[in-house]
C-alpha cells in the first residue's frame, strides 16, 4: 500500500475507528481529510476506550504522524482538549500532529448559530450543534476564519469582525438570540495558537515529499458514504464529502496517488439524527442490535436507529467510492438470531430496483432475502474457518451481492479482534 482511503460505506458509525487503528499500524501518517467534531471515533486497546473526534485515531501508535487536512473544521476548544487528555495519558504528541494552515475554523458562533437554526427550522436535520454546517457555509461564502489566518492578527481581526457582524444579525434579529461578542473568540484563538500554533504547517506539501520519499499513507474520512452533501440522503446529511472526492479535496493529494479505497461496512446498519432509512427496524430487532451493539452516538450519545444491511446502499457506496475491499465490521453483535434478514433490492412504484435512488429513497420498501442465523458467540474466532457456517454464508452472500471483496472481519471491538479473509 502506497495511499490507502478508508471509508464509511453507511450513515457513520461503521466501526472506522478500529479499522483506522488497525490499519495504522502500517502506515507511517495517517490523515484525517473532513468533517469536524462532530465525529466520535472510539478505539479499545487492551480494555481501555478512547474516544477520538478531531485527532486521528493513529495517534495512539507511538511514531506515526497524523494529519488534520485542510477539508476539517476544527473547533479549536475541542482539540485542545484532546491534546491535553492525550498528553495527560502520557501520549507524546510531540513533533507527532500536525494541522493544516487551510483548515477552516468553528469558533463558537458557528456552534451557536447551529443550535439556533436546528430550533428555528421546521424540518430537523438532526444535527450534531457542533457548528459544522456553519463553518462550512462560511467557507463557502468566503467569510471563514482559516487556521493560517490566526498567525496575521490584523487581517483575521478584520475578517473576524465582519463574520461576527453577519451572525450577531441573524442569531438576534432572525432567532432572538442573545449576540456574540467578540473577546470571547479572540480569547479562544489566543488559546490555539499558544497550544497548537507550532503544528500548523502546509500539510498537502507536506504529504506530496512524504510520499515521493516512499511514506505509507492512509487517509481517515469522517461519516459516511450516505451522509455525504452531494451523494447521500440530501438534505439529511452532514456539510462535507466522506467521500472519495472529499478525501482528494481535503489533502491535497490527486487521484493517482491513491491504491486502494477499503470501505468499511457494518454487519448491519445503523442512522443517528433524521432521514430515510428503508431497512429501519422500530420494534423488537432494533432494540436488540441497539443493546448488543451499544448503537448510541459517540458524540452526542443518542440512540441509534437499527435496522437490516442494505445491499443497494453497498452497491452504491461501491460505483460512487471506487471500493477495492471491505473491512465488514461488528459481525459478533449478530450473534442468537435464528435468521438474518438483507435488503437484496428495493421495490419503488411497484417495481424491483436493484440500485439507489438518491432522491426518492423515502419511497423504497426492501425486498428482503432470509438467511440462517447462528447462536455461537464469535468473538473469539481468529480465522474466517472458525465462524459458524451460516456467518461464513452471511459474509459471502454480502461479498457476492455488493460484488466488492470482503478483506477483514472485525468480531469484537478490542484491536486483537480482526481478522482476514
Ligand atoms: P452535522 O454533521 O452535525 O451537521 O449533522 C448532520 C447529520 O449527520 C445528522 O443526522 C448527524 O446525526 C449526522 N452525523 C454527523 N456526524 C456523524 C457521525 O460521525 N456519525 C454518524 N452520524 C453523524
Amino acid at each position: 500500500m502506497g495511499c490507502m482511503v478508508a471509508i464509511g460505506t453507511q450513515w457513520g458509525d461503521e466501526g472506522k475507528a478500529k479499522m483506522i487503528d488497525f490499519f495504522s499500524k502500517d502506515s507511517d501518517i495517517i490523515v484525517r481529510y473532513q468533517g469536524g467534531a462532530n465525529a466520535g471515533h472510539t478505539v479499545v486497546v487492551d480494555g481501555v476506550k478512547h474516544v477520538f473526534h478531531l485527532i486521528p485515531s493513529g495517534i495512539l501508535r507511538e511514531s506515526k504522524i497524523c494529519l488534520i487536512g485542510n477539508g476539517v473544521v476544527i473547533d479549536p476548544e475541542q482539540l485542545i482538549e484532546e491534546i491535553d487528555l492525550l498528553e495527560s495519558k502520557g501520549i507524546s504528541l510531540k513533533g507527532r500532529l500536525l494541522i493544516s494552515d487551510a483548515a477552516h475554523m468553528i469558533l463558537p458562533l458557528h456552534k451557536a448559530f447551529d443550535e439556533a437554526m436546528e430550533e428555528f427550522r421546521s424540518n430537523k436535520i438532526g444535527t450534531t450543534k457542533r457548528g459544522i454546517g456553519p463553518a462550512y457555509s462560511d467557507k463557502c461564502l468566503r467569510v471563514g476564519i482559516r487556521v493560517g489566518d490566526v498567525f496575521d492578527e490584523e487581517y483575521m481581526r478584520e475578517r473576524l469582525a465582519f463574520d461576527i457582524k453577519l451572525k450577531n444579525l441573524y442569531l438576534e434579529k432572525v432567532f432572538g438570540k442573545p449576540p456574540f461578542p467578540m473577546e470571547k473568540v479572540l480569547d479562544i484563538i489566543d488559546r490555539f495558537r499558544e497550544r497548537a500554533g507550532g503544528m500548523v504547517a502546509n500539510t498537502s506539501h507536506y504529504l506530496h515529499t512524504a510520499i515521493g520519499e516512499g511514506k505509507k499513507i492512509l487517509l481517515e474520512g469522517a461519516q459516511g458514504f450516505a451522509l455525504d452533501i452531494d451523494h447521500g440522503t440530501y438534505p439529511f446529511v452532514t456539510s462535507s464529502n466522506p467521500t472519495i472526492g472529499g478525501a482528494l479535496l481535503g489533502t491535497g493529494l490527486n487521484c493517482s496517488d491513491i491504491d486502494q479505497v477499503f470501505g468499511i461496512t457494518k454487519a448491519y446498519v445503523t442512522r443517528v439524527g433524521e432521514g430515510p432509512f428503508p431497512t429501519e427496524e422500530k420494534g423488537e430487532f432494533g432494540e436488540f442490535l441497539r443493546t448488543k451493539g451499544g448503537e448510541f452516538g459517540a458524540t452526542t450519545g443518542r440512540p441509534r436507529r437499527c435496522g437490516w444491511f442494505d445491499i443497494p446502499l453497498l452497491r452504491q457506496a461501491s460505483r460512487i467510492n471506487g471500493l477495492t475491499n471491505i473491512a465488514l465490521t461488528k459481525l459478533d453483535v449478530l450473534s442468537g438470531l435464528k435468521t438474518v434478514k438483507v435488503a437484496a433490492s428495493y421495490r419503488l412504484d411497484g417495481k424491483e430496483i436493484d440500485y439507489y435512488p438518491s432522491a426518492k429513497l423515502h419511497r423504497v420498501e426492501p425486498v428482503y432475502e432470509e438467511l440462517p442465523g447462528w447462536d455461537e458467540d464469535i468473538s473469539s474466532c481468529t480465522t474466517f474457518d472458525d465462524l459458524p457456517i451460516a456467518a461464513r454464508v452471511y459474509v459471502r452472500y454480502l461479498e457476492e451481492r455488493g460484488g466488492v471483496k470482503i478483506s477483514l472481519v472485525s468480531n469484537g471491538a478490542d484491536r486483537k479482534n480482526t481478522f482476514p479473509l
